[in-house]
C-alpha cells in the first residue's frame, strides 16, 4: 500500500529505558505523527501519544516478558515462541515497532500465519526485548526467517548473529534446510553473509580433509543451509577451485587467520542443547 512507503512519521520513541529514533515510516495512528515523542510499553508493546496515558497504563500493565513459551535460556538471553494467531495484538504491536527500522514495502497486519521468536535479556524488572525473527508456519519457499530485527540500541553487539544461529538451529531440529526470505535489506545481507562464511569456514576447519561434509550437499546438511546459499558463499570467498579435472573446496590461508581473529572477539553463541522445542504440528 502507498501509505507504507511514506516518509518517517514518528520522530522519537520512549521504550523502556531507551529513546529510539525511527528510520522509516510505520503506520501508527495518524495523530502520533504530531507528537515530539511517543511512548511504547516495553512489555506489552502498546503505544501512547502522551505521557499521562502511558503512565496510567504502566500502573496497570502486568506483563513482564513476551507472551509465549520460553524455549531457550542460558545465562545471557532467553527465547520465547509466540504464535501470531494466539497473541494477535502483541504480534501486531511488534510489527509496528519493527517497521520503524525496516524498509519493507509490506507490513504484515495478518500475523496469524507467523510464529515469532523473540530474544530477551533478563533482569529483576523482567525480560527486555532485544530482537526477534518471524517465521511462516508453512513456508512453501522453504524460508526459515521472514523478518529479522535487532532493536537499534542493541545492534552491532553480536545479537543478530544469535538470532540467525537460532533460526538455523530450529531448522536442524526440523530436519530441513532453511534460508531467509528475499529480498534482504543491506544490513540483513551483511549479517547473513558474515554468518554463512564463518559457519562454513569453521565446519571445514573442524573436519579438515575428511570427505563427508566437504561437498556442497554435505555442508548444507550440516549447517541446515540451502545448497544455493552454500554455493554463493563459497563463490564469494573464492573457496571453490577446479584442479586436475576435479572441483575442490579450499580455505585460503587469509580466511583462516581472519577467522581466528574474529573468533577471539566473538562473545556469545547459542547452545543448541538448551533449546526446548519441537516443531509445531
Ligand atoms: N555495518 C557493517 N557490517 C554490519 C553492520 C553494519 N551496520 N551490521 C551488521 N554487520 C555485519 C558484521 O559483519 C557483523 O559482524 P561484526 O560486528 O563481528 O563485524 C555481522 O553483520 C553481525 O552483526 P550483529 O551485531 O550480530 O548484528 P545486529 O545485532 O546488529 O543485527 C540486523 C543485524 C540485520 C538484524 C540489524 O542490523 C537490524 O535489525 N537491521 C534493521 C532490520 C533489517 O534490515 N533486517 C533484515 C531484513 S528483514
Ligand atoms: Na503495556
Amino acid at each position: 500500500p502507498a501509505e507504507i512507503s511514506r516518509i518517517r512519521n514518528i520522530s522519537q520513541v520512549e521504550f523502556g529505558r531507551y529513546v529510539l529514533f525511527p528510520w522509516y515510516f510505520s503506520p501508527y495512528p495518524e495523530v502520533f505523527a504530531q507528537e515530539d515523542s511517543i511512548y511504547i510499553c516495553e512489555f506489552c508493546l502498546s503505544y501512547y501519544a502522551d505521557l499521562k496515558s502511558f503512565a496510567r497504563h504502566r500502573q496497570k500493565c502486568t506483563l513482564h516478558h513476551p507472551p509465549g513459551n520460553e524455549i531457550y535460556r542460558d545465562d545471557f538471553v532467553s527465547f520465547f515462541e509466540i504464535d501470531g494467531r494466539r497473541q494477535r495484538t502483541w504480534c501486531r504491536n511488534l510489527c509496528l515497532l519493527s517497521k520503524m527500522f525496516l524498509d519493507h514495502k509490506t507490513l504484515y497486519y495478518d500475523v496469524d500465519p507467523f510464529l515469532f521468536y523473540v530474544m530477551a535479556t533478563r533482569d529483576d524488572k523482567g525480560c527486555h526485548l532485544i530482537g526477534y525473527f518471524s517465521k511462516e508456519k508453512e513456508s512453501t519457499d522453504g524460508y526459515n526467517v521472514a523478518c529479522i530485527l535487532t532493536l537499534p540500541q542493541y545492534q552491532r553487539k553480536g545479537y543478530g548473529r544469535l538470532l540467525i544461529q537460532f533460526s538455523y538451529e530450529l531448522s536442524k531440529i526440523e530436519g530441513k534446510l532453511g534460508s531467509p526470505e528475499k529480498p534482504l535489506s543491506d544490513l540483513g545481507l551483511l549479517s547473513y553473509r558474515q554468518y554463512w562464511s564463518e559457519m562454513i569456514i569453521d565446519l571445514l576447519l573442524k573436519y579438515g580433509e575428511r570427505e563427508e561434509p566437504c561437498t556442497i550437499e554435505g555442508i548444507a546438511t550440516h549447517l541446515a543451509m540451502t545448497t544455493q546459499d552454500v554455493e554463493h558463499t563459497l563463490q564469494a570467498l573464492k573457496m571453490q577451485v577446479y584442479h586436475k579435472g576435479e572441483h575442490k573446496i579450499v580455505i585460503p590461508e587469509k580466511l583462516v587467520s581472519q577467522r581466528e581473529k574474529s573468533r577471539a572477539k566473538q562473545k556469545r553463541l547459542i547452545d543448541p542443547e538448551r533449546i526446548q522445542w519441537k516443531p509445531p504440528v
